[in-house]
């Protein structure tokens, strides 16, 4: 284990700080990569500076992407796994209310970024020897069904779906592995809302439950610990009583 190096974006928080740090426990190297650096710093020091590197990123820029690879390899030498996970909603308006501008920011970092981290992982993957690694995608419930007023959202991690499996395609010539783990109500900043109801698709509100994010964590340690002729390329992991299997 001890030379396999990941890269988590959106790390700084919720899913990628949990699943972060259980890489880390896992025995990986550990790229820790978000905008805030000061939440990343305290991360890390928890980590160890040997296992675990802080890099300031903004994943719809591409040349701060660029530079997060370039310290990542500066640092640890090589990319097994990409966990493809920075991510933010928008304000749940009806589609004619939402701004130009708050569409395209969603697209920027939930669909450009991860195309652009995907790309700059699977150049990596492709030049270097041992060839080859994984990339997990985090998608969401919101892949395969909306939540009212989510169409910036939900319409990015649909696509989501289409990057993931055009990584599982094209990466089979590189022994790189494209999987996805779809979430449903973790309890990190994003979903705090739940808390306080959400809107249903009958026009009702209603508060959700949530999971511990750890579980999610467990998962991305799973799906990394693969070898590479293994691949999961879809996992939903979610509240067991939320609202999606009854069609409400
Ligand atoms: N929680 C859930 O139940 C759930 C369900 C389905 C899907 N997801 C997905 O899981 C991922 C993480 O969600 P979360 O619940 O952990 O959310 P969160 O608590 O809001 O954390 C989001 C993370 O993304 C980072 N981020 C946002 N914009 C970024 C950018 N432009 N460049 C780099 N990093 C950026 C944030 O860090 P900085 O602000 O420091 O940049 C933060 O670390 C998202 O893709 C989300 O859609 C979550």
């Amino acid at each position: 284990m001890a030379d396999r190096v990941a890269i988590v974006t959106g790390a700084s928080a919720g899913i990628g700080e949990a699943a972060g740090v259980a890489l880390v426990k896992a025995g990986w190297k550990v790229v820790f990569a978000a905008r805030r650096g000061d939440q990343l710093d305290r991360i890390v020091a928890g980590c160890g500076k040997d296992q675990a590197l802080a890099v300031v990123a903004n994943v719809s820029r591409p040349e701060s992407v660029q530079n997060l690879f370039a310290k990542t390899l500066e640092k640890f030498g090589r990319l097994d796994l990409l966990f493809n996970n920075a991510g933010m909603g928008a304000p749940p308006v009806p589609m004619d209310e939402l701004p130009y501008e708050k569409w395209k920011e969603v697209v920027d970092v939930n669909l450009n970024g991860m195309f652009l981290c995907a790309q700059a992982a699977y150049r990596q993957f492709k030049r270097q020897h041992p060839q080859g690694g994984r990339i997990i995608n985090n998608g969401s419930i919101s892949a395969h069904a909306p939540r009212p007023f989510s169409v910036a959202y939900t319409s990015t991690k649909h696509a989501i779906t289409g990057l993931t499996r055009c990584i599982a395609l094209d990466g089979r010539a590189h022994d790189i592995c494209g999987s996805q783990i779809d979430i449903g109500n973790a309890a990190t900043p994003m979903t705090e809302r739940m808390l306080k109801g959400m809107p249903q698709a009958h026009g009702g509100t209603l508060v959700e439950p949530r999971m511990d994010v750890q579980h999610v964590a467990d998962a991305v340690v799973y799906m990394a610990g693969l070898p590479k002729e293994s691949n999961v390329l879809n996992i939903t992991v979610m509240a067991t009583k939320m609202p999606f299997v009854g069609r409400g």
